[in-house]
């Protein structure tokens, strides 16, 4: 299968992209690796494998915990997106499974390097511990297979500030250095709102289903769905981490695509984390980013059904 790293601030969506990875049976979980983000780090090193142990794999994918704070900046959680824990403010999980030995930033270096241009990696937190894993190994890039990041608000209001996606927000520094040192497939905030979103009837539907992983959907996205109603006046879950992970596991869903020379602006500020995309060609920044654009909504939201109802996405 699949080789991959999932690097995540493990709350909301990511528990649900997390789920996707670990039951889509052409993938195989190297290792999680937590960033600090979405909640306070230790509920979200607990999100993980709690994720994972729901899924049947807590055994055999480890846990490593990375960077607690963000390169520079200081930064706030978003509990109220969320829900206290991050698991929609119901779930407070104490596995009692040890973390992995080591910190996640040796582990992405250390996987990448023991098996050149074969494992992936999803990123959909923020940056932190892979723009220190391409300090620490400059050719990182080279090493790995696939990068997809979720992050950045293309031509778009962001979510965290008018000018900027959370990912991007919690640690600019660090995207930027993502962004200009890696080649990547990028996720944004507004091919999720344009597509990314589970609607109504879905999640009534998922509301309904008895088995475990929807209850654990419905759990944890009724805070997210209250927030969206109340925020953006739409009854949905987006789902921007599950998006790119199905992105990942199924190209095909895919449809539009550009590539892009992408920066961040990382200044203190009112456009701190602001994604620069330069459609035009206009700078002279290398264009190595593909900018998804596109995606056929119908097929990712079957994905998530047949995650949710029959356990195989
Ligand atoms: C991103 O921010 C987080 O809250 C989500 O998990 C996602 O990774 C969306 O802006
Ligand atoms: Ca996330």
């Amino acid at each position: 299968g699949q080789r991959l790293i999932v690097d995540t601030d493990t709350a909301g969506d990511d528990s649900q992209a997390l789920l996707m990875a670990a039951l889509a049976e052409s993938i195989d979980i190297e290792a999680v690796t937590i960033v600090a983000g979405n909640v306070e780090f230790d509920y979200e090193v607990e999100n993980a494998k709690y994720t994972l142990d729901l899924a049947g794999v807590a055994d055999s994918v480890p846990v490593y915990e990375g960077a607690r704070r963000p390169l520079l900046k200081e930064f706030d959680h978003v509990d109220h997106v969320h829900g206290e824990g991050g698991l929609g403010g119901e779930l407070f999980p104490d596995t009692g499974i040890p973390s992995a030995d080591g910190h996640a930033v040796d582990a992405i270096v250390d996987i990448a390097r023991e098996s050149p241009g074969e494992v992936s990696l999803a990123c959909i937190g923020p940056l932190t511990n892979v723009a220190l894993a391409i300090r620490r190994e400059p050719e990182l890039n080279d090493l790995l297979d696939e990068v997809v990041v979720m992050g950045g608000a293309v031509n778009t209001l962001g979510n965290d500030t008018p000018s900027a996606e959370f990912n991007f927000w919690v640690d600019p520094d660090a995207a930027k250095i993502v962004m200009n040192e890696l080649d990547v497939t990028l996720v944004d905030w507004g091919v999720t709102v344009r597509h990314g979103r589970i609607g109504a009837d879905d999640l009534d539907r998922f509301a309904e289903a008895e088995t475990p992983y929807a209850e654990f959907f419905t759990t944890v996205t009724g805070h997210a769905r209250e927030f969206s109603r109340e925020r953006l006046g739409v009854d949905a879950a987006t789902q921007p981490d599950t998006l790119a992970l199905a992105c990942l596991l199924n190209p095909d869903l895919v449809t539009e695509a550009g590539t892009y020379f992408v920066d961040v602006d990382e200044r203190e500020g009112m456009t701190r984390g602001y994604s620069l995309v330069d459609e035009l060609g206009i700078t002279d920044g290398e264009p190595r980013t593909r900018v998804v654009e596109a995606v056929d909504e119908s097929t990712f939201e079957q994905m998530v059904a047949d995650m949710l109802l029959h356990g195989d996405p």
